[in-house]
């Protein structure tokens, strides 16, 4: 019988800390989408397991990856979001730097001979886009993004999801280890308990996972009668969950913020782009992620409290979990 993960794993800030050296800093993970990156100067910047980074477009219009920290005293290039950017300017004291990321001046300075630009660059990342989607990589030796999707794009295939516009994005900070929320997003054996309007809408007697590959993981579900709300889950490890239907698609990501807080970064994108249509999407979902909120959080307190230690994973039902916990396990070499 296959065992879960220990509670350690989920509130141990040095184990944290590893998957940040043998997780986040290896694998290649969506950032943000190009809709936000569509011409030269557009920017996002945001925080991924505790690294600062910055794209943007750099006047050839290609996409542009940085570590948003200044190489003098480390400050921020931009401030959290997205937006406009006219020039590489240190938001602290103004160092100016070229779209390579080489060092332009150091303002007023007072020094004689000026500072050697390539001894003061900006930290390049790697950036590639798939679709609507804008993947970074910290791994300077990572195989390229489509070599490391496999199989993906042709599982999705089926789905017209370049005819879909990109909608809106909601984040959701919540109490939990981010290994808490994945484990919950794998398996579909609480959803009879904990999501009754999802119960309504799926024949839960279909519901089944499989592995198709190493890479990602595959729900799928029939809908009841008359319901439009089944389409195709897909989760790639470690934290990218595409959502996707007929007319549609919401694209979750499970983001750390530190070993005991994840952001939850849902992107929404439709053909039908009008006010109320997003607003149904958002409202659904939004209901299903209170739910699952309030009963990951709960779990994370008992996690804590060391009185559980590990218990069985189903054969039937939690098989993701079985996948992604291995691959943590061995990320981190348990
Ligand atoms: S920290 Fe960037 S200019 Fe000083
Ligand atoms: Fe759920």
């Amino acid at each position: 019988m296959k065992i879960a993960l220990r509670a350690e794993n989920y509130r141990d800030p040095f184990g944290y800390e590893q998957e940040r050296r043998n997780v986040w800093s290896r694998e290649w993970v969506m950032f943000c989408t190009t809709a936000e990156l569509s011409k030269p100067g557009d920017y996002y910047a945001a925080d991924l397991a505790g690294w600062n980074l910055l794209l943007t477009v750099n006047p050839q219009g290609e996409i542009i990856g940085f570590h948003n920290v200044c190489p003098h005293r480390a400050g921020v290039i931009a401030w959290p979001g997205n937006g406009t950017l006219g020039n590489l300017v240190c938001r602290y004291h103004g160092w100016a730097f070229a779209w390579d990321g080489s060092l332009k001046s150091a303002r007023d300075f007072g020094n004689e001979e000026p500072l050697c630009a390539e001894d003061f660059e900006l930290k390049k990342i790697s950036v590639q886009a798939w679709g609507p989607f804008v993947f970074v990589c910290l791994d300077p030796n990572a195989a390229p993004l489509l070599e490391s999707l496999g199989g993906l794009p042709e599982r999705i295939s089926q789905y017209p999801i370049e005819t879909f516009t990109y909608a809106q994005r909601v984040q959701r900070e919540i109490s939990c280890n981010w290994k808490t929320y994945v484990d919950n997003y794998l398996e579909g054996y609480h959803v009879p308990l904990l999501h009754p309007s999802l119960t309504k809408a799926l024949d839960m007697s279909t519901y089944q996972v499989s592995i198709p590959e190493p890479s990602f993981c595959l729900h799928t579900c029939d809908t009841t009668q008359g319901s439009a709300s089944g389409g195709a889950w897909l989760f790639r490890y470690p934290n990218l969950a595409l959502n996707i239907y007929a007319d549609g698609m919401n694209v979750e990501r499970i983001i750390p913020l530190g070993y005991d807080r994840t952001m939850i970064i849902y992107d929404y994108f439709s053909v039908d782009t009008s006010a109320e249509s997003i607003a149904r999407m958002v409202d659904l979902s939004n209901v299903v992620l209170d739910e699952d909120q309030l009963i990951c959080e709960a779990v994370q307190r008992n996690l804590n409290s060391g009185v559980y230690e590990a218990g069985p994973l189903s054969p039937r039902h939690e098989i993701g979990l079985m996948w992604f916990q291995r691959k943590i396990a061995e990320a981190i070499s348990l």
